[in-house]
């Protein structure tokens, strides 16, 4: 179904997930802006890919997510360039540098990972939720929609990324009271939550989880692909679930099942 011209503001829209999802919003017609913080060859090209798939219009939008006054100003400039935001689509996120057990991992990495994957989709949500209410008080959005990209670690301990796991049980919560205090407003509020996916986040990890996918560790035998979530976050900015906000979506081959 296309949705006509709504405006849609992706994290770490450049690559991996991020990337897969701004594809399929450009095939439903979303307009959108792809935030990334380090690479602007990828930012740009995959930009000229959603204008291919039917985006009307696609922007490159260069802002660390971490840092909150340019978590601000992606907001502001999203606004001075399109007049509008329909969808955020909170996706932006690292992988400890170095992993390290819970034993010995750092301060330092700690901040860095809870910094870019929890405090600052947090502030960020919290900029674009106040200029959704605006606009919706103006009439110029309808509907508008926030999603969290979380992750299967929101529930499974890894004590290799203990700070990983932490930012991303922080963000599930985070998604839980966004979609609490903005259901009144008319914005719903849900959770994406995948689990191993073919990204150059998990490149490291390849072989690994090849062996272990091989293995039977996912029902779903194979790895998850970027389309994978691409189309979960489709079907929610498609409309698909009118009535549904705090749920989440797991995107992962059945690999949250307890098994016996
Ligand atoms: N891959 C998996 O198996 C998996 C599983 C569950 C959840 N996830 C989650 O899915 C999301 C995307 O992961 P991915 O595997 O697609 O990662 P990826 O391939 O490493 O891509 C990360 C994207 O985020 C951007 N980014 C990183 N730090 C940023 C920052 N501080 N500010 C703005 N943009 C930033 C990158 O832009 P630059 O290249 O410009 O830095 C890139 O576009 C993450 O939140 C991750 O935790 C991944």
């Amino acid at each position: 179904m296309a949705v006509g011209e709504r405006v849609a503001l992706v994290t770490g829209g450049s690559r991996g997930i991020g990337r897969g999802i701004v594809g399929e919003l450009a095939a439903l017609q979303y307009s959108v802006v792809v935030n990334y913080r380090s690479d602007g060859e990828a930012a740009e090209s995959a930009c000229r890919e959603a204008k291919d798939r039917g985006a009307p219009r696609a922007l490159a939008i260069r802002a660390d997510v971490a840092d909150l006054d340019a978590g601000r100003l992606l907001t502001e400039r999203t606004l001075a360039e399109f007049g509008r935001i329909d969808l955020l689509v909170n996706n932006a996120g690292v992988a400890p540098a170095t992993r390290l057990d819970l034993l010995t991992t750092t301060a330092e990495s700690w901040d860095r990972v809870l910094g870019i994957n929890l405090r600052g989709p947090f502030f960020l949500t919290q900029a674009v939720a106040a200029t959704m209410v605006e606009l919706l008080r103006a009439g110029t959005v309808t509907d508008p929609q926030i999603i969290f990209v979380t992750s299967i670690s929101s529930a499974f301990a890894s004590v290799n990324r203990g700070e990983y796991c932490v930012s991303k049980a922080g963000l599930s919560m985070v998604a839980q009271l966004f979609a609490t205090r903005l259901a009144d407003e008319g914005i719903r509020v849900n959770e994406v939550r995948p689990g191993i996916i073919a990204t150059d986040m998990t490149d490291a990890v390849r072989d690994v989880y090849d062996r272990r996918i091989a293995a039977g560790l996912v029902p779903i035998r194979r790895w998850g692909t970027p389309l994978d979530v691409g189309r979960a976050v489709g079907a929610l900015a498609a409309d698909s679930f009118p009535y549904t906000t705090g749920e989440v979506f797991h995107v992962d081959g059945g690999l949250h099942l307890r098994r016996l």
